[in-house]
């Protein structure tokens, strides 16, 4: 599609190009053909009629990257919503207000429907906010760019500014698009309180800027992650910004048998193994936790056979000694308390 207007010398293969283009979003390939045919012309001066090269494109594969801030981990991550355990509202939410508004925005626009332009997931550590997004972009039917708080903020004066300006910038190149803010309570203490001589705020003040764009974020939605919603600022969290705020709970016992299945998705369990049974006494357990059990359980078979083909109960009784929970009970009630608040 990019290379229609560009004359092709015969020797280009597009689709080798393509698959020394992993993490490549739709602006990257764009800058790549570009770069190819500034190549091209510099090569060819005096030609009449230059062609662009196989040359041309292996010469601009050496300065084109991908996405710097797209985190390479989700684009190859092929973790897909089948393999997050329960969350199952919280799915549909996701789905509702993130994936159908830049699938069908056209649905939304004649039913006079607006989506939320942003979600912001909290809840304690290691209960699937990452996880539940690298699904959603497992899903491949949205492009993300996926940041962390601490990631855009650069020391150099002006710099994360424009980090910002660049990853909206590029997100509506290659909308439909979700912009994930990972740890977003890194990037956006409360203004005013910040010690690093102000650039939070200013962080705080482009992001701003950016979710409020006079050019329309049509088609970009942008999904924010913290296990301290306290410390995001406020201003981020009112309407036309993140302005739905999802509680991603700890596990239940119900919820660890889910999380304990998907987990053990791949995994042969022999027949004793009792998933209710062993969801039921892990109190305190996280969803990375219950994930860590699984694990744990499939190296303790394998440390005593390499030709294991079963985890058998015994294994994960091993496991259960190794893995320890790592929920802090006051920091879960007091999430628990916000999200309650939240509701009223
Ligand atoms: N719902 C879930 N089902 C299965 N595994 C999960 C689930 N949630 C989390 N995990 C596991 O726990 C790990 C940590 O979860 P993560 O999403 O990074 O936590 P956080 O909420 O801190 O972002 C994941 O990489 C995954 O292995
Ligand atoms: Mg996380």
């Amino acid at each position: 599609m990019l290379t229609r207007q560009v004359p092709l010398a015969e020797d280009v293969r597009l689709d080798e190009v393509a698959g020394r283009t992993p993490g490549f979003v739709a602006a990257d390939l764009a800058a790549l053909v570009r770069e190819a045919g500034v190549h091209a012309a510099l090569r060819q001066k005096s030609a009449e009629t230059p062609t662009v090269a196989m040359a041309d494109f292996d010469a601009a594969l050496e300065v084109v990257r991908p996405t710097t801030m797209a985190a390479s981990t989700l684009e190859l991550a092929s973790v897909t919503l089948e393999d997050v355990g329960d969350l199952v509202e919280i799915k549909e939410t996701l789905t509702e207000s993130v994936l159908w508004p830049l699938t069908y925005p056209d649905t939304f626009a004649r039913l006079g429907v607006r989506p939320p332009r942003g979600v912001l997931l909290y809840g304690p550590p290691g209960c699937g906010k990452t996880y539940l997004v690298t699904a959603l972009a497992g899903t491949g039917r949205a492009n993300v760019l996926s940041v962390k708080g601490a990631e855009l903020l650069s020391k150099w004066v002006g710099e994360s500014e424009r980090a910002v300006r660049e990853l909206f910038r590029r997100a509506r190149e290659a909308a439909p698009t979700l912009i994930f803010l990972d740890e977003v309570d890194a990037l956006a203490p409360v203004r005013g309180q910040a010690t690093d001589g102000g650039t939070t705020d200013r962080v705080v003040a482009a992001l701003l800027t950016e979710l409020d764009g006079v050019e329309a974020l049509r088609n970009v939605v942008v999904v924010g992650a913290t296990n301290r919603p306290d410390l995001v600022d406020p201003a981020l969290l009112r309407p036309g910004r993140l302005e739905r705020l999802v509680y991603v709970p700890p596990p239940d016992a119900p919820a660890r048998v889910e999380i304990l299945r998907a987990s053990a998705r791949n995994v042969p369990l022999a027949a004793d193994v009792d998933l209710a049974g062993l969801a039921a006494e892990l109190d305190g357990f996280s969803a990375a936790d219950c994930a860590a059990l699984v694990r744990e359980a499939a190296l303790a078979a394998m440390r005593e056979s390499l030709t294991a083909s079963t985890v058998t109960a015994a294994h994960v009784a091993t496991a259960r000694r190794r893995v320890r929970p790592s929920l802090d009970p006051a920091q879960v009630a007091w999430l628990a308390a916000y999200a309650e608040s939240r509701r009223g």
